[in-house]
């Protein structure tokens, strides 16, 4: 008889391996790493490969490009792992799941479960359902009456953890299929939050990275806005270092800076503040809510409140109907603000959305070219900027030790190596940075 899977990798006979594959943003690597804590409370054990697993999750992502056709195609990777392990479950979770519903399992009959994005906490019982019935099993209704009640679940939290502060998003950029795939805006408590904190910086967490589609629309039960929720996390508690992400630059404002530069030795100074264009008219029509004027005028303000603050941004080349001057608009953008980090990406029609029903889209090749064109400017600018780390001594977190050489992050969300033969994880040490490249920093430790 051959050894079970489960057997080959010394698993007790009990327990049930789970792979999950991961794409998509924090939310997800977040929401992956709720699904593994669940499954390890009711007798799963995460396995590193699909060969060992009896249940294997799929938490997709469909922000862009055919994120369907790669469900379909990673499931399909799995018929024959199906075919010789009966108890092999498959099931899809994340944006794709919650999009598309019941028809991912009726196109395609390997899918044994899809769970939404608001039913992650009943993954357990579906699964449990779905071993003792073996009927298929779909949870993926929105829960918008209910309190986002969602106390950090991480199995090792390490260093740094992701921290959900909201979740969802009202939008409605007419790019953006988020709002369809993870509901209308909730906020969590704020006094839920600052104890979620607190437990995490008892189990030893030196940073946490707070979470939302829209971090500045926050607002607590009893009325913290973003800003305050920053001070009185800073304040509250003992973590040494906050970070958040995504911030709308629409929502953005003084006296967030304010709090940022009055509590900098805890917040972080680097902003992701995505732009998306530097065209008015297509900020307009993308409904995001400001326009470039108004844009640059906040990065000002930003610079010349917190001095070092490092920014970066998300840009869609392409959008329907760009003219070829308003794309040299979002070009001469990179000459205004000084972007560290660019995340570029071409227009990627997507279900439900407004701007996908409108006639004038470009051709793929033209938003090839642009985003080419794009990248190859940022190129000239960011090398630079990260040269002017050179000879600067920054604070560095450390995230890991291994073979004599250290890895961490400063304030300014730069990755750093040095090389070091103590253990120096979880603490903060000085760095002199010695060189730098486009994406690292290579320095030696101050003593
Ligand atoms: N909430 C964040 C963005 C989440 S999606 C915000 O408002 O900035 C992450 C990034 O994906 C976006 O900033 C955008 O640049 C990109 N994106 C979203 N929809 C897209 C689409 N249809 N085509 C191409 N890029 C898209
Ligand atoms: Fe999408 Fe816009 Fe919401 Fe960001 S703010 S998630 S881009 S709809
Ligand atoms: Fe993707 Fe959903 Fe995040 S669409 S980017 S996984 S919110």
């Amino acid at each position: 008889m051959q050894p079970q899977a489960s057997e080959k990798v010394g698993i007790a006979k009990e327990k049930l391996g789970v792979f999950i594959s991961t794409y998509g943003c924090q939310m997800n690597v977040n929401d992956t790493e709720r699904m593994f804590t669940l499954l390890e409370m009711s007798n799963y054990v995460p396995v590193t490969s699909p060969e060992q697993a009896s249940l294997i999750i799929i938490n997709s992502c469909s922000v862009r490009e055919k994120p369907v056709h790669k469900v379909h195609s990673e499931v399909g990777r799995y018929r024959k792992l199906k075919a010789v392990n009966k108890s092999l479950k498959i099931g899809v979770t994340g944006c794709v799941a919650q999009q598309e519903k019941k028809k991912l399992m009726d196109d395609m009959d390997l899918i044994d479960f899809v769970v939404g994005t608001d039913a992650i906490d009943e993954l357990p019982q579906i699964v449990a359902r779905l071993r003792e019935s073996d009927e298929k099993q779909i949870d993926a209704k929105f829960r918008h009456q209910e309190a986002y009640q969602v106390d950090t679940l991480v199995r090792n939290p390490g260093v740094s953890t992701f921290v959900n502060i909201t979740k969802g998003c009202d939008n409605f950029c007419t790019f953006c299929v988020v709002p369809f795939t993870r509901g209308r805006e909730r906020s969590r408590k704020y006094s839920e939050l600052v104890d979620d904190v607190k437990r995490l910086v008892d189990r030893g967490v030196k940073e946490v990275y707070l979470l939302g589609q829209n971090v500045n629309s926050y607002q607590s039960e009893c009325g913290v806005n973003f800003a305050h929720l920053l001070k009185g996390i800073a304040l509250e508690t003992d973590i040494e270092r906050i970070r958040y992400t995504t911030s709308h630059p629409k929502d953005f404002n003084q006296e967030l800076v304010d709090i940022m530069q009055e509590y900098r030795e805890k917040i972080c100074e680097y902003i992701h503040l995505p732009v998306q264009s530097g065209n008015s008219e297509v900020l307009e029509r993308m409904n995001r809510g400001y326009t470039r004027e108004e844009y640059i005028e906040k990065a000002n303000m930003i610079l010349e409140t917190i001095p070092g603050a490092v920014l970066s941004t998300d840009i869609i080349v392409g959008f329907p109907g760009e003219t070829e001057q308003q794309f040299e608009d979002t070009m001469s953008l990179l000459d205004e603000v000084p972007y560290e980090s660019l995340y570029a990406f071409k227009y990627s029609a997507r279900p439900f959305t407004k701007a996908a029903r409108w006639e004038d889209h470009l051709s793929e090749s033209e938003k090839s070219e642009r985003l080419n064109r794009l990248f190859a400017k940022h190129k000239e600018i960011a090398f630079p900027m990260a040269k002017k780390y050179e000879q600067k001594t920054l604070a560095v977190l450390v995230e890991e030790v291994k073979e004599g050489r250290a890895f961490g992050r400063s304030t300014q969300n730069k990755s750093v190596h040095f090389a070091t033969s103590e253990d120096l994880v979880g603490q903060t040490v000085k760095v002199c940075i010695e060189e730098a490249f486009p994406q690292t920093l290579r320095g030696s430790l101050v003593q």
